[in-house]
């Protein structure tokens, strides 16, 4: 029996799990994988070079699925930021509808989204942006905890309370995110008030993700406690794979008198990063993993990985179910 959420209603989606904007792992392949297996897909904005490049990866996930699926679009700090409104506007004009924002000032691409009438997602980690983003019209929120990969903010804030505020505050749906990988953690996340999951690492590792067979190996292999937090110190905290770059980069944030951005770039460079999921080298450069990796011991596909999500979901829904007790035996 599938599980209907205030999410799936408002996607038009079977199982309410959404695959988060991902750089250089959100592309066409991937996203319709998730859409076919009766998620939501979504393609990452940035990682394709131009607002052309955005279009035809969208062409590209139609020829490949019939369902719905979205466009990430994160607005990161950047001396020459990207073209956001030539990415937004390509997205529309090829007939997306559904969006996932995230990042600082979020305000007019929302604005634009709301007056073509699309659906707004806005991922965030406080409740204070969540409450900004609400007032701003979007239709629901993806909250990130501070287990998840990428961006966690800088308070510090575990899945487990952040949620129970969001229930607390909100008054629109919200989705969980961050340390989401199996059906337990989504029937926690609708026990604690969200409408669905928001899931990064536990796509990548899948058969449709376009990374590297060795690095999905390397995510497998890997324990809740491989990963570590970089930039702390540039107030731009990235919660990423724990190997010597990114311990070469947390050393020099700690040396005495700290470290620059111009003093890290070289390491953290996104190209670098991208040639791990190239040439399958964990240790080549910066790349983004959360502490779920804990959670992750194979690599199926998204449709056998959905499939087994609803399936233990309801598991677990009946298993609390079955805690409750006659009075009389209670007693006993
Ligand atoms: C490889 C990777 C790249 C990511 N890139 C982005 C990104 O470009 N934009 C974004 O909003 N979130 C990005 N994220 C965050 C995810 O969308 C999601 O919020 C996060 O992975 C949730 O935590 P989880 O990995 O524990 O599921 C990325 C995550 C991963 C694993």
């Amino acid at each position: 029996m599938p599980i209907e959420t205030k999410l799936t209603k408002l996607l038009g989606i079977r199982v309410p799990v959404v695959q988060g904007g991902m750089q250089w792992v959100g592309v066409p392949k991937l996203v319709a994988a998730v859409s076919n297996a009766g998620g939501l897909g979504v393609i990452t904005a940035l990682t394709q070079p131009s607002p052309d490049a955005l279009r035809k990866a969208i062409q590209e996930t139609r020829t490949l699925t019939k369902n719905n699926f979205g466009v990430n679009i994160t607005l990161l700090p950047s001396i020459t930021p990207p073209d956001y409104e030539g990415y937004a506007r390509a997205a529309v004009e090829e007939g997306v509808r559904i969006f996932e924002t995230a990042g600082n000032n979020p305000g007019p691409l929302i604005k634009y989204f709301k007056s073509k009438g699309c659906i707004v997602i806005h991922k965030c980690t406080t409740i204070r942006h969540a409450k900004s983003a609400q007032r701003l019209g979007v239709d629901a929120l993806s909250i990130d905890g501070f287990e998840c990969a990428g961006h966690p903010g800088e308070e510090d804030i575990g899945g487990l309370v952040l949620l129970a505020r969001a229930a607390q505050e909100l008054d629109i749906p919200f989705i969980a995110s961050g340390g989401f990988a199996d059906g337990r953690g989504l029937a926690s996340a609708l026990a604690l008030g969200a409408c669905g999951v928001n899931m990064g690492t536990r796509f990548m590792c899948t058969v449709e993700s376009p990374i590297h067979q060795k690095i999905k190996e390397k995510i497998v292999a890997s324990t809740e406690q491989d990963t570590v937090h970089i930039f702390r110190t540039l107030h731009n905290t990235a919660r990423v794979y724990k190997n010597a770059v990114a311990q070469q980069v947390v050393a020099l944030e700690r040396r005495p008198g700290g470290a620059k951005f111009e003093d890290v770039r070289e390491l953290v460079s996104g190209q670098r990063g991208r040639l791990v999921y190239e040439i399958g080298d964990p240790d080549y450069g910066i790349w983004t993993a959360g502490i779920v990796m804990g959670l992750i011991k194979d690599i199926p596909t998204c449709e056998e990985l959905l499939k087994r999500i609803e399936r233990e979901t309801e598991e677990a829904i009946e298993g609390l179910a079955k805690l409750r007790v006659p009075e009389a035996k209670a007693k006993l």
